[in-house]
């Protein structure tokens, strides 16, 4: 099977727009790198924005089941194991730019990864996704069996330990890691209603929505609370006012909303052509 093509050799159009989406950060990030408008420093830079999407693919690839469920579009299980392997691809990239970006200078390396807890959490985090990337084979899920699956549920904490790692080195600003913070919130959201067997109705998605804006704010609420002296109370009230940009949790709000209103759209869809069908005869 390529990258390409589905189970019986054909072409399939969401692999492809799935690949497309893999290689086109890794393009655009090694395009800057060459043409040198990554300096003057052009690794650790580059460290940043291949770690922002490591972190991206990752919560896409949650992501993936909940949409699935929500559209009723089972193709979308075609790209989900390419889109987590990517999510690994960038982690690890982003592990050997730290190197690089270090001079090769592996003791140091090791105890930089013991000693500072952002390290140590992203270090693990980065082992977990080798295990989950190790395995993602058909040979493997064939020899794992019933193993694979509890073997692969181990994503949602390495999620956390990524978010986490992208929280603590974030220093005082921590909007673009609540964000993705808060999308991975509204996943699971979807997620936990699905295992409740909640149906996905447009009603209920808009509950999730702002489920998700709420615990998105609450996770902000609580970050510069605990571990900045910034008044966590100015912060909240900055999601009701647009003047300071639009804020993560009103952001996954509206993506949540938008979700809610591309289903209702799709399932409204059949009725309009049965009352077509039904006018016509
Ligand atoms: C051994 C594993 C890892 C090491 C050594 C590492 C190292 C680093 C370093 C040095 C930074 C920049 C900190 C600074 O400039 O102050 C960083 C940022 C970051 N890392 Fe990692 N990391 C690791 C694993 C991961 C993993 C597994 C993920 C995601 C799944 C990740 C996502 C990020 C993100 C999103 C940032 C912030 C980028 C930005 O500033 O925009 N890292 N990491």
């Amino acid at each position: 099977m390529m990258l390409w093509t589905d189970r019986q050799g054909r072409f399939s159009p969401i692999k492809t727009a799935a690949l497309v989406l893999a290689v086109t950060p890794a393009i655009v990030i090694a395009y800057w790198f060459f043409t040198g408008a990554l300096l003057p420093l052009s690794i650790k830079n580059a460290l940043h924005l291949v770690g922002d999407w490591a972190i991206r693919f990752l919560v896409l690839t949650l992501a993936l089941t909940p949409l699935q469920r929500i559209f009723n579009y089972p193709k979308i299980a075609l790209v989900r194991r390419m889109m987590g392997v990517t999510a690994f691809a960038y982690a690890f990239t982003h592990f050997i730019l730290y190197i690089v970006n270090v001079k090769y200078d592996l003791a140091f390396v090791a105890s930089e990864i013991i000693h500072r807890f952002y390290l140590t959490i992203g270090f693990v985090a980065l082992l977990g996704l080798s295990a989950l990337a190790a395995t993602s084979f058909d040979s493997a899920v064939r020899k794992l069996g019933a193993r694979w699956k509890t073997l692969h549920r181990i994503v949602y904490g390495l999620a956390v330990l990524g978010l986490f790692h992208y929280y603590l080195q974030s220093k005082i600003d921590v909007t673009s890691a609540t964000l993705m913070a808060g999308l991975f919130l509204l996943a699971m959201t979807v997620r936990v209603m699905v295992a409740k067997r909640i149906g996905l109705t447009p009603l209920y998605l808009v509950l999730a929505a702002l489920v998700g804006g709420l615990l998105t704010a609450a996770v902000e609420f609580a970050w510069y609370g605990l571990a900045t002296g910034i008044p966590p109370n100015k912060i909240l009230l900055a999601n009701l006012s647009v003047g300071f940009g639009l804020r993560p949790a009103v952001i996954v709000l509206l993506v949540g909303l938008g979700v809610a209103a591309i289903a209702a759209f799709k399932n409204y869809k059949p009725a309009l052509k049965l009352n077509r069908q039904s006018a016509s005869q």
